[in-house]
């Protein structure tokens, strides 16, 4: 038996950063769907050669790769209870990423997502549960979640919310939802051209990262400020308020890196190329009134985010003015996308 699942990568417009019990979010987080960044992983069940409690045979790109092997291990061991056929099979596990793993973008979302969707499709045929796309999804984003918080946010279409918070219905801490919000149709194939600033590895995991918001002095008016954020950025979409969305997108994506700064111990994930691109699209904005923003994840890269009437303007001005604060002008463009599919 193989199986094979395609599931994409996600930028959060408004961000998970801070964590509790097991893999909780702090506030509720709201993502675009990318369509071209996603990773491919296939699972097969073997007869077991050995007495290992998980055995795992992985590779990554064609090549073993015993530092995310580890880790897969102990995640998989970690759900022995719930999928019991996990410690009684020799476990095959295939994965690739459609961007290189040196690009410097998070990979966890699309991985542990597409990971999630090979155990819950065999869970499935094992157990004639889970039937229904709605049932199949919602526990596949609930796995996602415990592999990587920003993972659960992978499994739908367009915007998709994490987190209970009153303003979207249906939402809960244990799995993300499709943003039930109808958006305007300037939002439809929204932009996002991922400038790659640096390839390097993050000095900093996201797992420490949102350990140290444990004690952070500003952390309740953060929460505070994302759960205002999230109200904000639904109004916008709905009502195309691009000033909106552009001036709540930023903030979020400086308060991130501000919280960074501010934490004890303190770290810097901003290049100088990054703050060079982030003055030059507010000026571009400025100057054209053409709605163009920008995100940041844990690290240097700036995620140009922009509708699709504006494509070829945007474009312009990137290669134009933007790729020369690229490692080897390098940019990746993506766009909002559909959610996984499974592949045959
Ligand atoms: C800054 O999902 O990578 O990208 O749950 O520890 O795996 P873990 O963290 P992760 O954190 C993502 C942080 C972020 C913001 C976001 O994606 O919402």
């Amino acid at each position: 038996m193989q199986i094979t699942w395609k599931s994409p990568s996600n930028i959060a417009l408004i961000k998970y950063w801070g964590k509790h019990g097991e893999q909780l979010p702090n506030n509720a987080s709201l993502s675009l769907t990318l369509r071209e960044a996603h990773t491919i992983t296939s699972l097969a069940l073997q007869k077991k050669r050995s007495k290992k409690d998980i055995e795992l045979d992985f590779k990554f790109a064609g090549d073993q790769h015993p530092k995310f092997a580890a880790k897969l291990e102990l995640f998989l061991s970690s759900l022995k209870n719930d999928f019991p056929w996990l410690n009684k099979n020799r476990l095959v596990l295939r994965s690739d990423n459609s961007f290189p793993h040196s690009a410097g973008i998070a990979s966890s979302a699309s991985a542990m997502s597409a990971l999630a969707l090979c155990l819950m499709s065999v869970e499935r045929m094992q157990t004639g549960k889970y039937t229904d796309d709605a049932s199949f999804l919602q526990k596949a984003s609930h796995y996602a979640r415990l592999g990587s918080g920003s993972a659960a946010r992978s499994l739908y279409a367009d915007f998709t919310v994490w987190g209970k918070t009153p303003v979207v219905k249906g939402s809960s801490d244990l799995f993300a939802i499709q943003s039930p919000t109808q958006f305007h149709a300037d939002f439809h194939e929204l932009q996002d051209s991922i400038l790659i600033v640096s390839n390097q590895e993050k000095s900093v995991s996201s797992r420490a990262g949102h350990a140290l918001m444990n004690n952070h002095p500003m952390a309740a008016q953060r929460y505070k400020n994302a759960r205002k954020r999230l109200e904000d950025l639904l109004g916008a979409l709905e009502t195309a308020d691009w000033d909106m969305f552009c001036k709540t997108v930023e903030t979020e994506a400086l308060e991130l890196h501000a919280l960074m700064m501010t934490s004890d111990p303190s770290f810097i994930l901003m290049h100088p190329n990054t703050l060079a691109i982030i003055e030059r699209i507010r000026f571009f904005r400025a100057t054209t009134n053409i709605p163009v923003c920008f995100t940041l994840d844990a690290g240097p890269n700036v995620h140009v985010i922009y509708p699709y009437f504006a494509k070829k303007q945007v474009r312009n001005f990137i290669q134009s003015e933007l790729l020369k604060f690229c490692h080897k002008k390098t940019v990746i463009y993506d766009q909002m996308g559909d959610g996984p599919s499974m592949l045959i």
